[in-house]
């Protein structure tokens, strides 16, 4: 373990997070992040970052890469002691997904034309191309792991994508920060100002802000698009995207009605 591509002690001072590993080289930090949650004496919220990642994983069998000047971090939390009941862990995704916008906004110049957005259920878009991926999971088994939650983010910040792997089908192609500005982006900043918008908005989900709703709303990359969501057992809807309502679901309206998605992939048509 090293501390020399961020500064743990300052994570501890200017966020929420109270117990910090930062790691050269990790599997996966969402991996160690299931290990860490089976600790009862870990202070929470715990934050595991890892410079470079070797088994990083996406949703379902997606393989996360994380290549030099990437931030990739896992954040472990007992989301009872945000005052967040088990019925709204669903929302921590697209809540994390809104408070990772509120922090890389101001990198862009205001100027450009670059817009961020929210794809349902887990990214987070520059323009048309993902910045961002988010994998929530639940470590399971007895407590306390059974009452822990993580949040596992790989943001694209200095890492260049100008010669892009191609994208696998159907997934859109990737994009850092800096394909965009030009320039080079201050990493442990960044993960600062994220940490603390994450602590901002489930302070607003907790108390059903409306403030966090609106905010999903006008975030939301889908709105308006023709798309087809691909859920369990082959089932497949097609139809134009509405939004997202309050409790998180993607609604889709097609010829017979509007549905409301609560899980599953979509790619636009
Ligand atoms: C997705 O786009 O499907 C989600 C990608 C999530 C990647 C992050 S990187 C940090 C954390 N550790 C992992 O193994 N995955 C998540």
């Amino acid at each position: 373990m090293s501390d020399a591509y961020l500064d743990a002690n300052a994570i501890r001072a200017e966020t929420f997070v109270r117990y910090v590993e930062i790691h050269e080289t990790l599997g996966s930090t969402n991996n160690r992040a299931i290990e860490l949650a089976r600790d009862v004496t870990l202070e929470l919220p715990a934050l595991i970052a890892a410079r470079h990642q070797t088994a990083g994983r996406g949703r379902g069998a997606n393989k996360w890469s994380s290549s030099e000047g990437s931030l990739t971090f896992s954040l472990l939390l007992e989301p009872a002691q945000h005052e967040i009941p088990t019925t709204k862990w669903p929302q921590l995704a697209l809540t994390t997904a809104v408070a990772i916008v509120d922090a890389l906004t101001p990198e862009l110049n205001p100027q450009s034309l670059a817009r961020l957005a929210i794809k349902w259920p887990n990214d987070i878009m520059l323009n048309d191309a993902k910045l961002c991926g988010i994998l929530t999971e639940s470590p399971g088994g007895p407590a306390p792991a059974k009452d822990r939650l993580i949040i596992g983010i790989g943001i694209n910040i200095n890492n260049s994508f100008c010669d892009p792997p191609p994208a696998a089908r159907g997934l859109a192609p990737p994009i850092s920060l800096t394909d965009t500005t030009g320039h080079t982006h201050d990493l442990q900043q960044i993960l600062r100002n994220v940490l603390n918008s994450i602590h901002n908005r489930i302070v607003q989900l907790a108390h059903n802000d409306p403030q966090l709703f609106t905010t999903l709303q006008s975030l939301c990359w889908l709105t308006e698009k023709t798309v087809e969501v691909s859920q369990d057992h082959n089932r497949q809807i097609r139809g134009q995207c509405l939004g997202i309502d309050h409790d998180g679901a993607l609604l889709i309206e097609d010829s017979f009605r509007t549905h409301q998605i609560r899980s599953g992939s979509v790619r636009t048509l």
